[in-house]
């Protein structure tokens, strides 16, 4: 079975925890976009409303192709549920996320809701996170500044790693849908995602990470085994 298949299975999993009425956030990625048109097929044939925040301009994009009822955050600032991907999960539900350049509004998005299912392949989760690049996104301004600020507090929190700057296909920096600028941080293995989350917020030039701390409620795995549930234990 291919990978894209187990995604396919997380994500129709995932479509379960979908009730009537709900306002969900949608996630960016190819598992998402499997994710959006379950969905949509479901309220194709089922008749189920629901109101849907999109995390990026492709799924934007990919909802109004198939039909999706769409708003914004200024409309309804808090949501049900969002459903998404990741690059990477722990076993605390800790997640790398970001690969697709969309990291900024998709926690936006996730820190919405009451709920953030994340829906991956089992090849995604890992004992220890790092191993998978993590996306910083950066103002254009200031760059070399805050690529070398980046470099030294990363370092004192313990992660050594080259910064890449993302390219676009056409060899000039990516721009994410907010305009700014992503550095793909080569760390390896990041050992205190939250020391290095708290040292990457107070660099001024970045606008946000794609470490996702304590934001993942469940995950939804797929795999070889089966469909797999983790829920994750935040003492609440
Ligand atoms: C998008 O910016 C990412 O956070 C994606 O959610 C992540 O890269 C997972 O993508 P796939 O589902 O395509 O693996």
């Amino acid at each position: 079975m291919t990978a894209e298949r187990w995604k396919g299975e997380a994500a129709e999993r995932a479509l379960s925890y979908v009730k009537d009425g709900m306002k969900l956030g949608l996630g960016t990625g190819s598992t998402a976009a499997q994710f959006v048109t379950m969905l949509a097929a479901r309220v194709k044939e089922e008749g189920l409303k629901v109101l849907c925040v999109p995390t990026s301009e492709a799924t934007r994009a990919l909802a109004e192709q198939h039909g999706l009822t769409l708003t914004t955050l200024d409309e309804i600032p808090f949501l049900d549920l969002t459903v998404d991907g990741a690059d990477e999960i722990d076993d605390e539900l800790r997640l790398i996320k970001g690969a697709g350049g969309a990291l900024l509004r998709e926690k936006i998005v996730a820190t919405a809701s009451d709920r953030m299912i994340v829906i991956a392949d089992h090849t995604k989760q890992v004992d220890t996170l790092g191993a998978a690049p993590l996306p910083i996104e950066v103002v254009p301004f200031g760059l070399r500044a805050t690529e070398k600020m980046i470099e030294m507090l990363a370092e004192d929190s313990g992660c050594a790693g080259e910064l890449k700057l993302r390219r676009a296909g056409d060899g000039q920096p990516f721009r994410t849908d907010g305009g700014n600028y992503i550095f793909d941080g080569a760390f390896s293995k990041i050992d205190d995602p939250e020391g290095l989350s708290d040292a990457l917020h107070l660099v001024p030039g970045v606008v946000e990470h794609g470490l996702f701390l304590w934001v993942a409620d469940l995950a939804v795995i797929g795999g070889p085994a089966g469909v797999q549930v983790l829920e994750a234990d935040y003492g609440e």
